[in-house]
């Protein structure tokens, strides 16, 4: 009789819960301006579902780290079809460097942060992460560099990255 109660409950409450979870995703997304990137991030990753809101967090900082990856390797790509040594080269070098070394540091500490639970670190090392992608496209504007994929792709971190803010900032 037991059993067959348990059963029931788990049957009844184990759809419910994980559109529940799903919720949560939508919930967590909702306030941030770009609500469909981060729900984009949250569907590529399966734990989403099962996850509380430091995990989906989380997951979101990992999406970060994917495009910032991404973004790293199209500036090598631009890089290595670049012949002269001006000033775009330059620029698209610091870009390089600063994504690869300081961004990169900078993310790993806010993984860290939502680990240990201290989530004011945790956001300010998102803020920092993002600062070098942005100044990255003020130099690279400045030396009259264009790039429409890049600059799109710079755009869409941006937006992630605020996105994970303001799930963090709710903690
Ligand atoms: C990064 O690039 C890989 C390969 O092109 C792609 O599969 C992946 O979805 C990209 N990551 C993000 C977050 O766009
Ligand atoms: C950047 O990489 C993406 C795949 O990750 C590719 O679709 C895009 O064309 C690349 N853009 C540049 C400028 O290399």
């Amino acid at each position: 009789m037991m059993i067959k109660f348990l059963l029931l409950t788990f049957l009844v409450i184990s759809p419910i819960s994980i559109r529940a979870d799903k919720d949560l995703m939508v919930k967590e997304c909702h306030n941030a301006k770009a609500p469909s990137i981060c729900m984009q991030c949250l569907e590529s990753d399966p734990t989403s579902v099962k996850a509380n809101p430091v995990g989906i967090a989380g997951i979101v900082i990992n999406c970060l780290n994917s495009r910032l990856q991404n973004i790293t390797k199209n500036i090598t790509d631009l890089l290595s079809s670049k012949e002269d040594k001006g000033d775009m080269k330059k620029a698209l070098e610091a870009c390089k460097k600063d994504l690869s070394t300081e961004a990169t540091t900078k993310l790993s500490e806010a993984k860290t942060g939502l680990k240990t639970g201290d989530y004011d670190k945790a956001g300010l090392s998102i803020k920092l992460a993002l600062g070098f992608p942005l100044s990255c496209r003020v130099s690279l504007k400045n030396v009259k560099f264009t790039s429409a994929d890049l600059f799109t792709q710079i755009n869409l971190f941006g937006q992630l990255s605020n996105a994970a803010m303001r799930i963090i900032d709710r903690f």
